[in-house]
């Protein structure tokens, strides 16, 4: 059992004397201090726990900021590291993958067999053209041709899109055009919830809107009729059974800062920013935090309960974890299909040894009762994670004594997108306080500052910055460096900080306690959205003249979205229309962006330049003080 202490008032959780004495990292203040004092040092040493086909010049190179390099001059590919070098040891016949679907069935694949489906498929993404610095864009549910396809781009020098299977039609086109990508890997559909999600329905749809793709190629997971176009349409299954799909294909040499994906993320305009990650610095950060943080064992069982269409799928339930040879579990569908023990059940069958998620994964579990859990033997969990927006300590006490017996510490850890990889997280030997992801991780400085810059007291809530750039952190934004510098660099571009987004505190013991986004992003069950991006899905409805989102708190979700409309002259809201409103944007976005309730007013509040203060409706809704209005027309 964890040795529980009090600190202000607040419990602090101690790991055990075995968590202790396992650590991969025990010493955290010490090599911490190195870190700062050395950054480039300790990154080399990380890096070199790498294959490298040719040794990098420079560890960090800032003459053009803030466009930063890393490993510049160096050879390497992170398919290399993920899945080549561990052919070469006993690893090859280790589990690579354990993948249950929803309805039940399971496939394996040891590393040997994960190679042969990724040269076999980009051995077809060859014979489609697919050429070195293309984008190939992805669609597809949880299944293992989910990751094998974004290896198998990677490994013949091509760069990957994965676009989030719950996003709609807009989203699909949008993404696909803005990464002019010509070749789309999708699937019939997955299973959630015992139905099929109509994948390829909406891709058909999507491409119909975004003309640059001229190849689909289609996984069959679910057996439902879908169309087909000739000349663009081709199944997978009949293209791996050529000879074409040969199981041996030689992994391309790449530079360090060579891109290796995009990833969309919101920000706060309505144009989502595909955010440009390379192979050197991404593989070495995500490996490095992944091993401390979660103290990787070569006998561990992974579980990333992510998607891999998100940030935390790409790092840790891909590229960090086969870096690491660590042998990962994926799981298709919902979590409490067909009964809440769903998850509880694989834990025990598979005996998972770290589970990593989400605050809003695990109040959707809590809410089920302690009986769904108790079932199981969940004895196997050693660690436990959290990602995605702050966990409240409700949750993280039901997670920590029910799930993990109280002996299993949790790895709250904050990160973004952006960042690649964990920034601010405990390692297993750090004591915990519920509700804080601690401290930064090894050679990242963060401060807490107000308006001007200023370093904001012990307690006091300030803008969360990035003191220096990490090897792990997105070079820029796809076709748009402007935008990239703009975003992130500009405000604090005398101190060379990075602006996060985020507001936080730091407390009397250097903890940090972040509390939430400070533009306009909402975070709703974890997912990022922006409220121009809910507007114009909005204004997209014909009887919409103008419209605002905003997030408001929610029990399950953290926050949920709450939408003002203006309809257009002569027509009245009523409930139907507030229905059908819901069911466009599901329609446009995807069912994470479903308005949780549809208000109809006749005006909105608005600075005097015409921009809606969503800060004064928020406030409006929850019944507290509007702030300063000075600048409010009417
Ligand atoms: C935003 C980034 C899914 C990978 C990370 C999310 C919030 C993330 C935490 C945490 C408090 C967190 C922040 C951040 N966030 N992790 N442990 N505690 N807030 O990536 O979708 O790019 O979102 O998520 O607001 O800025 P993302």
């Amino acid at each position: 059992m964890a040795d529980i202490t009090k600190s202000e008032g607040d419990a602090l959780y101690h790991p055990s004397k075995e968590i202790i004495k396992n650590a991969n990292v025990k010493d955290y203040e010490k090599i911490y201090k190195q870190s700062i004092e050395d950054p480039e040092k300790f990154w080399a040493k990380e890096a070199s726990q790498l294959e490298w086909y040719k040794k990098w010049k420079t560890v960090f190179d800032d003459s053009e900021r803030p466009f930063f390099k890393w490993f510049a001059g160096g050879k390497i590919n992170i398919v290399h590291n993920a899945i080549d070098r561990h052919l070469k040891t006993w690893r090859r016949n280790k589990l690579a993958l354990i993948w249950e679907g929803e309805p039940g069935d399971v496939r394996t694949m040891s590393y040997h067999a994960l190679n042969r489906e990724v040269s076999k498929t980009a051995n077809v993404l060859k014979s489609m053209g697919v050429k070195k610095g293309e984008i190939v864009t992805i669609y597809m549910p949880q299944i293992p041709e989910l990751a094998i396809t974004m290896l198998a781009c990677v490994k013949i020098g091509a760069a990957h899109s994965v676009v989030y299977g719950g996003f709609s039609v807009e989203a699909l086109a949008d993404r696909i055009s803005n990464a002019n990508s010509r070749v789309l890997v999708t699937a019939d559909g997955g299973w959630r919830r015992g139905k099929v999600t109509d994948l390829k329905s909406i891709a058909n749809d999507a491409m119909d809107r975004s003309p640059t793709i001229e190849v689909c190629i289609t996984v069959k997971r679910t057996d439902h009729e879908v169309h087909m176009e000739n000349d663009r349409d081709f199944w997978y299954h009949d293209l791996m059974a050529l000879p074409i799909a040969s199981p041996s294909c030689e992994t391309e040499v790449m530079d360090s800062e060579d891109m290796l994906f995009i990833l969309f993320t919101s920000g706060t305009t309505g144009k989502p920013k595909g955010l440009v990650h390379t192979h050197g610095g991404y593989q070495v950060f995500t490996s490095s935090t992944h091993r401390n943080v979660f103290d990787i064992k070569d006998e561990d069982r992974w579980w990333c309960a992510a998607d891999p269409g998100w940030i935390t799928g790409h790092s840790y339930m891909v590229y960090a974890p086969l870096i690491n040879g660590t042998t990962v579990m994926m799981y298709e569908g919902a979590p409490n299909h067909p009964y809440p023990n769903r998850w509880w059940n694989m834990v025990e069958k598979y005996g998972i040894n770290i589970l990593y998620t989400s605050p809003t994964a695990v109040r959707g579990l809590m809410r089920f009762g302690d009986q769904w859990p108790k079932r199981h033997d969940l004895s196997s969990l050693r660690l436990l994670g959290s990602v995605g927006e702050p966990i409240n300590p409700e949750a993280w006490r039901w997670y920590h004594s029910v799930i993990g017996g109280g002996k299993c510490p949790i790895m709250d850890t904050w990160w973004q997108t952006e960042t690649g990889g964990f920034m601010i997280t405990p390692l297993p030997v750090t004591p915990l306080k519920p509700g804080s992801a601690t401290k930064p991780y090894f050679g990242v400085e963060v401060g807490i500052v107000d308006e001007n810059g200023k370093e904001v007291k012990a307690g006091e809530e300030g803008k969360l910055v990035i003191k220096k750039p990490t090897p792990g952190m997105a070079r820029t934004i796809f076709g748009d460096p402007d935008r990239y510098h703009e975003t992130y660099w500009k405000e604090y571009e005398k101190q060379g900080w990075y602006k996060a987004g985020d507001s936080a505190r730091m407390d009397e013991d250097g903890y940090i306690w972040v509390i939430g986004r400070i533009d306009d992003v909402i975070k709703v069950s974890g997912y990022r959205l922006g409220t121009a991006e809910v507007e114009s899905a909005l204004v997209s409805y014909p009887d919409v003249a103008e419209a605002a989102a905003i997030a408001l708190p929610h029990e399950l979700k953290g926050n949920a979205i709450h939408v003002y409309c203006i309809l257009k002259a002569g027509l009245k809201g009523d409930k139907k229309l507030a229905a059908e409103i819901k069911k466009h944007v599901s329609n446009e976005i995807g069912p994470i962006a479903r308005p949780e309730e549809v208000h109809f007013l006749e005006s909105l509040p608005k600075t005097r330049s015409g921009k809606i203060m969503r800060r004064v409706l928020k406030a409006r809704a929850m019944g507290v003080d509007e702030g300063d209005l000075s600048t409010l027309e009417e």
